[in-house]
């Protein structure tokens, strides 16, 4: 197997030189873009989008033709894990997902078992299958899936939750429970991600967007411990080229040490952390993504700019180990041309800085 032409992220996370930084955006096929809309709206719904390889092929290259990304994701959502092990997901507008039958009795945790990722999960290799005829030998497509933490959270809480009351009270009154729930959904997640890569996928990347609210030791026990297991049942390696795994819990600055010391190539970092002082704090043992804060997309290109370039010259000198992206997924009101700005003041000011180091 060839790498892609564009193969620059798959280089800078694996430390090798590029000639600039590479950059893709979390949720880069979303409500921003207009053509993605009007793609939804012929699925029906967002879960049809994502369980219709077709179209869900079509909305994972729509950003690509607008951007000069450097990096595709497979479109599709963490929560397809716990629909796929019979909870039932419903995604309602305006109010987000919702699970039929969440985790609220013991015998329905002792019953869960993870699905067979070519059965139940089949549209989402379908799709991986799609998107890589369709991008050619272009740039390289990421797999994702949720950390089992993040997806428990949804799995007990039945739908997203301001305090996550049910979840925590689990976790001090009934831990053997949760660590059943964890266990069973980390294997599920090793077993979906190695499907991904067996279709095609170039990289994969674990979102754990509710880790960084539990406490340092609850953290470790419940969240960062489930993701070490992820990353080392994780085939290394596709074609005899190296597939790189990024980790990325949402407000996980203060364990960034703990995260690089997992295993994965590269760690995710929300806008909260000085992206030089982070690089500081992991040496070479891990790449960097991020991480600008997705708000700074609703200001005017020049503050866009200005704050790109802080970025870029906090990262500092060097020509590897760094992807530029937001520090969480784009929202949903950015003027799609703000964009432009972002990508093009990536790529022409991390060349520049090469050329002056
Ligand atoms: O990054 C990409 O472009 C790939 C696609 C992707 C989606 N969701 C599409 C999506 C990815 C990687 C995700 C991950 C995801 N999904 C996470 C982890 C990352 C994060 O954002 O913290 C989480 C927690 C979910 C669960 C989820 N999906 C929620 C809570 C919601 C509702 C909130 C919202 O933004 O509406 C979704 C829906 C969702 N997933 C949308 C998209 C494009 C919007 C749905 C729509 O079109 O109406």
């Amino acid at each position: 197997m060839t790498r892609p032409r564009n193969d620059n992220f798959l280089r800078a996370l694996l430390k090798e030189p590029t000639d600039y930084t590479p950059l893709w955006l979390m949720r880069q096929a979303g409500r921003y873009l207009p053509e993605y809309c009007e793609t939804r709206k012929r699925a029906g719904s967002f879960l049809q989008l994502c369980k219709n390889p077709a179209l869900a092929c079509e909305v994972t290259l729509q950003p690509l033709s607008r951007y000069n990304l450097d990096a595709a994701i497979l479109f599709s959502d963490i929560l397809t894990v716990p629909d796929a092990m019979g909870l039932g997901l419903t995604f309602t507008e305006g109010e987000g997902p919702k699970f039929e039958r969440p985790l609220r009795e013991e015998w329905a945790i002792r019953d869960l078992s993870a699905p067979d990722p070519y059965d139940h999960l089949r549209y989402v290799m379908d799709g991986i299958c799609e998107i890589r005829r369709a991008l050619g030998n272009s740039v390289p497509l990421i797999g994702f899936a949720g950390s089992p933490y993040t997806l428990a959270c949804y799995m007990i809480e039945g739908a997203a939750s301001s305090d996550y009351r049910r979840v925590k009270t689990m976790i001090y009154t009934r831990p053997d429970l949760m660590h059943h729930i964890l266990s069973v959904t980390a294997d599920a997640v090793v077993g979906y991600l190695n499907a991904q890569i067996e279709s095609g996928v170039q990289a994969v990347m674990i979102f754990d967007t509710w880790g960084g609210g539990l406490s340092a030791a609850a953290y470790r026990e419940f969240s960062l411990h489930y993701m070490q297991r992820i990353v080392a049942g994780l085939l290394r390696q596709r074609d005899g080229e190296r597939v790189p795994s990024i980790v990325f819990t949402k407000g996980g600055g203060c364990w960034l040490e703990a995260i690089a010391d997992i295993g994965c190539d590269a760690v995710g970092i929300d806008w909260t952390l000085d992206i030089g002082e982070a690089r500081r704090r992991v040496g070479h043992k891990v790449s960097l993504q991020g991480n600008l804060d997705p708000a700074v997309l609703c200001a005017s290109s020049d503050i866009i700019a200005a704050e790109t370039r802080r970025i870029l010259d906090s990262y500092g000198p060097g020509n590897t180990g760094h992807v530029f992206n937001l520090g969480h997924g784009i929202a949903q009101w950015t003027p799609p041309e703000h964009v432009t700005a972002l990508v093009e003041t990536v790529h022409e000011y991390s060349r520049a800085l090469r050329r002056k180091n």
